[in-house]
């Protein structure tokens, strides 16, 4: 007896339609405005001097703001790409996530969109003004400039849940992992992590490394043993939690390659920063930075090249989010 068959015209009609539509999206796409340098144009003139005016005032009122809103760029790039949804505020909103507690400097890129939405409303989105500040801090703290590439929208999610950000005890595997997921290399994870040369860890962080790592009784060993006992005056085991110590030992203001020497001679604070050191494959790159190794890095120029791959994760164009009014809300 033949077979009989029922042929359905869904199963070739349903397929063609999901390419069909596929490529329109992909065409559509290619349409989209995509973030680039000059974007606002007149739309919004004077939209980096007021962003830069902002952060001038800021930085001279509390300079660990710098640190602050370029860790703040970070994390918004790496959780959801970088659209603001780190600025939202809300019961179970990024900000509410552990690593995202000890943030600083909201308040900043807040007063830098109600001077934008004066100037020109509902134009600029706040994940672009959190670039723009966190290339013009560095810039303060004697880091190198470059042009912030435009247009990213505001994303209109935000979730604690989200938010799986690379730790302080991360191995150099898991770092480069991470960092790999965000299409950011090896060199990248370096120069950035770098960012580092700036700024302060609250003793809750790394503490355990300096008293009891891996609960072996004694310190890391890679600690230099003279830096030991200068972390644990500032860090007593009983100690504040929340008291800050600088990520870069004797020079923690200043943007320059001081964090890599410091590496160099185990005066890294966190274990995930003295490992880029101990690392076979990263210490090259650590050696470039300083000039130790040829082919030589020049720091600054790595940075600046670095901040703007980051600067472009995942960012939202077209349809895909808004202009918040306010920073800290969708609309
Ligand atoms: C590579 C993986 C990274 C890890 C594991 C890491 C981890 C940390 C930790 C644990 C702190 C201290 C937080 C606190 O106690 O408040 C910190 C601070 C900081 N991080 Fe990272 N970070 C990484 C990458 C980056 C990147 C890519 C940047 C920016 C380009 C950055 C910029 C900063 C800054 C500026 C501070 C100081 C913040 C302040 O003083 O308020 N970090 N980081």
């Amino acid at each position: 007896m033949g077979r009989v068959t029922n042929f359905n015209p869904l199963c070739v009609l349903l397929p063609l339609f999901i390419v069909l539509a596929a490529t329109a999206t992909a065409q559509a796409n290619l349409f989209l405005p995509r973030p680039r340098i000059g974007y606002y144009g007149s739309a919004c003139w004077n939209v980096e001097s007021i962003v830069r005016s902002v952060v001038r005032s800021n930085y001279f009122a509390n300079p660990a703001n710098a640190p602050g809103i370029l860790r703040m760029h970070f994390h918004d790039c790496f959780v959801r790409g970088c659209d603001g949804s780190v600025l939202l505020d809300g019961p179970n909103s990024e900000r509410t996530a552990i690593p995202n507690l000890s943030l600083r400097g909201f308040n900043v890129i807040e007063e830098a969109k109600t001077q934008l939405e004066i100037a020109c409303p509902r134009t600029v989105s706040c994940a672009d003004i959190l670039a723009l500040a966190a290339r013009d801090f560095v810039v303060l703290t004697g880091g190198p400039w470059w042009a912030v590439p435009l247009g990213r929208l505001d994303g209109r999610v935000s979730l604690a849940s989200d938010v799986d950000l690379p730790g302080p005890t991360d191995s150099v595997a898991v770092q480069k992992q991470r960092f790999a997921a965000k299409n950011l290399n090896t060199q990248d994870l370096v120069v950035l992590a770098a960012g580092h040369t700036i700024g302060t860890a609250g003793c809750g962080v790394f503490r355990n490394r300096f008293f009891n790592y891996n609960n072996t009784g004694s310190p890391d060993p890679t600690i230099n043993p003279s830096f030991v006992p200068q972390i644990q005056a500032q860090c007593p085991l009983n100690g504040n939690a929340a008291a800050r110590v600088a990520l870069d030992t004797g020079s923690e203001g200043q943007f320059d390659t001081s964090y890599l020497n410091n590496l160099r001679f185990g005066r890294g604070v966190l274990e995930s920063d003295q490992v880029l050191w101990t690392n076979p494959e990263t210490r090259p790159i650590v050696e470039r930075l300083l000039g130790l190794r040829f082919p030589f890095l020049l720091f600054g120029s790595e940075f600046a090249r670095s901040m703007y791959k980051m600067s472009l994760i995942e960012v939202k164009t077209g349809l895909d989010g808004e202009i918040r009014r306010v920073c800290s809300a969708v609309n």
